[in-house]
This record gives structure tokens, sequence and C-alpha cells, in this order.
């Protein structure tokens, strides 16, 4: 079956509608997780006093929030997804934040409701890969950015290297429960190849392309918490799963707890490596 752009457009706006009420009850997990990369973005595009800052695919709004700080008091960042359900969950960080100099926007990146060369940076921290026509969505980002203006990126590095995704993949697949991803479609892991990721950035109409490679941790309390988290933030996984009988999913879930032995500590944590690509350039 060839992939259809408008019916993923559809299925991820819903997925991710649903989604947000678990990645709001995992928000401290995603920050400690994330911070790392979003510093790496921040630093890539050194946001000024007095910048204006667009985030898109900002889930939570973490990294733009800490844009904020940095542009205050002057200069403001925009905070955009697709799904309103998301960004009712960055507009409360926001509150709790105290932040003033945030405002927030549903748009579509592939479309993006801003002028020509109407902000200095933009950030999109595990976005583009996600995303129907992720060519078309640098090109609109380059467009929206003043010459010169940075953009800077994560996308995930190959399954292979996150075993956070590789293994309950893995079990989904060997029961039936999950397809092998479709080759150029969207999806987590569509934009790991890190040759084509720079000469994506290169034909928008982007310079001074960097990517490198971080690794990142994945800290759980307990394979419970593992299993409660990725039932929160995986779409997939959750319909996937519980959608069975009951047996069925305790049966998932001791087999899933076996495969994460590997990445299990004496005190029964769990410390599960993951790599994720990074991308800065020059508008
Ligand atoms: C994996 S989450 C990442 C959220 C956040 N950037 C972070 O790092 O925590 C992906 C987000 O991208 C958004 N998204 C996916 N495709 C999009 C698109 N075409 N335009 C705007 N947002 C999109 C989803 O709604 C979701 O909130």
């Amino acid at each position: 079956m060839s992939f259809d752009p408008n019916a993923h457009r559809e299925a991820s706006l819903r997925n991710w509608e649903e989604a947000a009420s678990g990645w709001t009850r995992r928000q401290e997990m995603l920050r400690e997780l994330g911070a790392p990369v979003s510093h790496w973005m921040l630093d890539a595009v050194s946001p000024q006093p007095g910048q204006r800052v667009l985030e898109l695919a900002a889930g939570l709004g973490e990294t733009g929030m800490l844009a904020a700080e940095l542009v205050a008091p002057m200069g403001g960042v925009i905070i955009s997804d697709q799904a309103e359900a998301m960004l009712e969950g960055a507009r409360a960080r926001a509150a709790a934040l105290g932040l003033s100099n945030v405002e927030f926007q549903v748009l579509n990146a592939e479309w993006i409701d801003l002028p020509v060369a109407s902000v200095d940076a933009v950030l999109c921290r595990w976005g583009y890969m996600l995303m129907a026509d992720p060519a078309t969505a640098l090109r609109e980002t380059r467009r929206v950015l003043r010459p010169g203006g940075g953009a800077a990126l994560a996308v995930w590095d190959s399954i292979e290297h996150n075993p956070w995704a590789l293994l309950p993949a893995t079990e989904l697949r060997e029961r039936g429960l999950g397809a092998a991803p479709q080759p150029g479609a969207p999806g987590p892991f569509a934009l790991a190849d890190r040759q084509e990721l720079a000469e994506m950035l290169e034909r928008s109409g982007f310079s001074e392309v960097r990517v490198e490679d971080r690794e990142l941790v994945r800290s759980h309390a307990s394979f419970e918490e593992l299993w409660d988290s990725t039932l929160d933030l995986s779409r997939v996984f959750h319909d996937a799963v519980l959608d069975r009988p009951a047996a069925e999913i305790e049966d998932i879930k001791s087999s899933l707890a076996e495969r994460f032995v590997a990445y299990t500590m004496s005190d029964g944590t769990l410390q599960i490596p993951g790599r994720t690509l990074l991308a800065s350039a020059s508008a």
C-alpha cells in the first residue's frame, strides 16, 4: 500500500490530540531526558534578548520555554503544535513558570501561518520525522526565518540505537500486533540517515549545516514505571496492547520485562540507552 500523506496528517493529528494527557503525565521524565538536547539546540541558535523565536511541533513546549528566558524581557517565543491538547499542557506549564513572553499557536509545520522572514530562530525537537512531508516543513522553516537566522532540530537515530522503542516494537511485531514501518513513511526513526538529513536541509536552502549525534539514557524507577510510561507516550503501543484480552496483556508485559532485563540494575531501576541526531543550519 502506498503512503497517503493526507491520511497520515489526519491520523497524526488524532493520535497526538489523544496522546497529550499521557505526555502531560510524563512531563518530568521527558524534561529530564530532553534537557541536554534542548540545551544543544539553544546553544546552536543562541537566542539573544529581544529576539523572536518559533518552536515547531513543540508538544509541551519545553525547549521554547527555555528560549523564552533567554530572549526576555522584550523578545518572545511562539510555541506551536498541530495539536491543541498539547498546547493546553504547554500553557499550564508556562503559567506555572510565570512566563509572560510566550504565545501559543496551533499550526501544521508544513504550512506555517507566519510571514516571510518574521522570526530569528526556529527550534523543533523530535518533530520533523513525524511529518508527512518534512522537506516541505523545512522549506517553510527557512521561509519564516530572517536571513542569517538559525534553525536547530533533533530527530531520533535509527531504532537499533534506541532499545526503549526497539524492544516494545519487536514484542508487538513478533505477536503480529504491529507491522514494520513502511520505508519512506513518517515515523520516529524516519530521518535517521545523517547524510540524507544534511542534504534535505541544504536542498531546503539552508547553509552551514551541522549534524551530530548524542547518546541519551532513559531512566525508570522500575519496569512497572517503564510499562506505564510506554502506554502513556506511545499511541501505537497503547492501542495495540490495550485492545487485547487481559491474560494476553499480562503475557505481553512479562515477556517485555524479560527483554528489558539487560537494562535493569541490581536495585531494580532501568537505564535504557538511546541516541538522537542533532542538527543546526543557517537561513
Ligand atoms: C514526539 S512529540 C515531541 C514534542 C516536543 N517537541 C518534545 O520534544 O517533547 C511530537 C509532536 O509533534 C507534533 N507534530 C507532528 N506533526 C506535526 C506537524 N506536521 N505540524 C506540527 N506539529 C506536528 C505532534 O502533535 C507532537 O506534539
